[in-house]
């Protein structure tokens, strides 16, 4: 696996592009991310399931830019959506409709009714309710959907609590308990064609131990089910493969799992899915800022940037670490100079990390915020009236604005005044 940003001749570079030059075109804040990189995480997945019958589809909410969704789905992803608007992207981004899966915990009819009539290739459905809604759906249209449960195992994911989603308590899924009964149900029904079991135990996960006893869980219902002559498809594992977000952190295992699933798999004639979004994109993506001030207060350093939590949240939301570097490769004797990085939005939450080593920094120096192509610029927003970031896209030394820097009047040129607002 090639690593996005490198110190090359002193200058931080994404691929053969140095990202000053980044900043000189795009201006800062600024998501940068490398091509290269993401299909080479996808590559890594693929040559460590290699000689099983498995298929990735990119959890397209981690990044969802057409372009991010171009590259992967050329390199042989499929996409795991969560809304209509994410199958309006998709498609939109060339996505074929046999490529896609749809998961969610509150579909509306209307958004079955819309991925059905594309024809998309699975439904993972998330509980009874939306599965006899699914059917009317499918009846009206005279078509059969192709379901597959989503089972909530109950298996603690041991990650941030907000990003679990496998224990019971939590919202989604169909308590495994009752899966037998759900079933049952499904196969009774005129408009679900029962094509296999999905689980998500939760995101950023790098002991593969929780997965691992997910996944069996899954397995032994599809081997009880097929003792009684009712063959499932496909399994489909979810995402949550956990990233380094540090130098030295550990990433999961991926030949370990890959060989935990051989087993637990073997003799089972099923295709298994995974939905990886962090894995393929996190890595791949930098935030680009510029740092405005440094001022000294109470005893404490700071230094503010032009990017705040509305460009990158997550430090605020999951009390998430992002390493915080400069673009010039900084003395290795220097380790001194410890700041609080924070950003400018008018909140105590706006930190990106505290006693933070940048060595020297000054006014006017550039940083790069990495790990930030997952959950990144997809969750950004415009809180301050602060207009959303550029994107670039790097790959070799080719370099181009997928999105310029929002344009302040795009942020309410949506609005409308009530007429009578003035009227006396
Ligand atoms: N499949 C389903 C059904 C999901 O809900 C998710 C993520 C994924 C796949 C992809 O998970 P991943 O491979 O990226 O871990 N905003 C949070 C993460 C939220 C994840 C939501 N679901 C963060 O920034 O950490």
């Amino acid at each position: 696996m090639i690593d996005a940003f490198t110190y090359r001749n002193g200058a931080l570079h994404a691929e053969d592009v140095p990202l000053a030059r980044i900043v000189e075109l795009a201006g800062t804040p600024t998501y940068v991310y490398s091509a290269t990189a993401m299909t080479a995480r996808l590559k890594a997945l693929q040559a460590a399931f290699a000689g099983q019958r498995v298929r990735f589809f990119y959890a397209m909410k981690a990044n969802d830019h057409l372009a991010v969704l171009r590259t992967l789905s050329n390199a042989g992803a499929g996409v795991e959506i969560v809304s209509g608007g994410e199958l309006a992207r998709a498609l939109a981004a060339g996505v074929a409709p046999g490529d896609i899966l749809f998961a969610g915990v509150g579909k509306t009819r209307d958004e079955l009714a819309e991925a059905l009539a594309a024809g998309i290739a699975q439904f993972n459905v998330e509980s009874v309710p939306e599965l006899r809604a699914l059917n009317e759906v499918a009846l009206g249209q005279g078509r059969q959907a192709p379901v597959a449960l989503r089972i909530n195992p109950d298996v603690a994911a041991r990650t941030h609590a907000k990003i679990s989603t496998g224990s019971y308590g939590d919202k989604f899924g169909i308590a495994h308990d009752e899966a037998a009964d759900a079933l049952a149900l499904a196969w009774s029904l005129p408009g679900i064609r029962v094509a296999g079991l999905h689980l998500h135990i939760g995101s950023q996960i790098t002991d593969a131990g929780p997965l691992t006893e997910a996944y069996a869980r899954l397995v032994d219902l599809a081997r009880l089910f097929a003792e009684k002559g009712r063959r499932l498809e496909r399994l489909d594992f979810g995402g949550g493969f956990g990233v380094r977000y540090q130098k030295g952190q550990a990433s999961i295992d991926l030949a370990a799992l890959a060989a935990q699933v051989r087993r637990l798999t073997e003799g089972l004639d099923v295709e298994i899915a995974f939905e990886p979004g962090r894995f393929l994109v996190a890595e791949a993506g930098a935030l680009l800022a510029r740092v405005v001030y440094v001022k000294e207060n109470a005893g404490r350093r700071f230094a503010i940037l032009d990017a705040g939590m509305n460009d990158l949240v997550r430090p605020a939301m999951y009390d998430a670490r992002h390493e915080i570097v400069p673009l010039r490769e900084p003395d290795a004797s220097d380790a001194h100079g410890r700041v609080d990085v924070v950003g400018p939005v008018c909140e105590s939450a706006d930190i990106f990390g505290r006693d933070r080593i940048l060595a020297g920094v000054q006014a006017g120096d550039a940083v790069a915020l990495t790990g930030a192509g997952a959950y990144g610029a997809v969750m950004t927003s415009t809180y301050n009236a602060r207009p959303k970031a550029a994107e670039v896209m790097v790959r070799g030394d080719a370099c181009t604005v997928i999105r310029p820097r929002q344009e302040r009047e795009a942020m309410w040129a949506d609005e409308r005044l009530p007429e009578w607002l003035d009227a006396r």
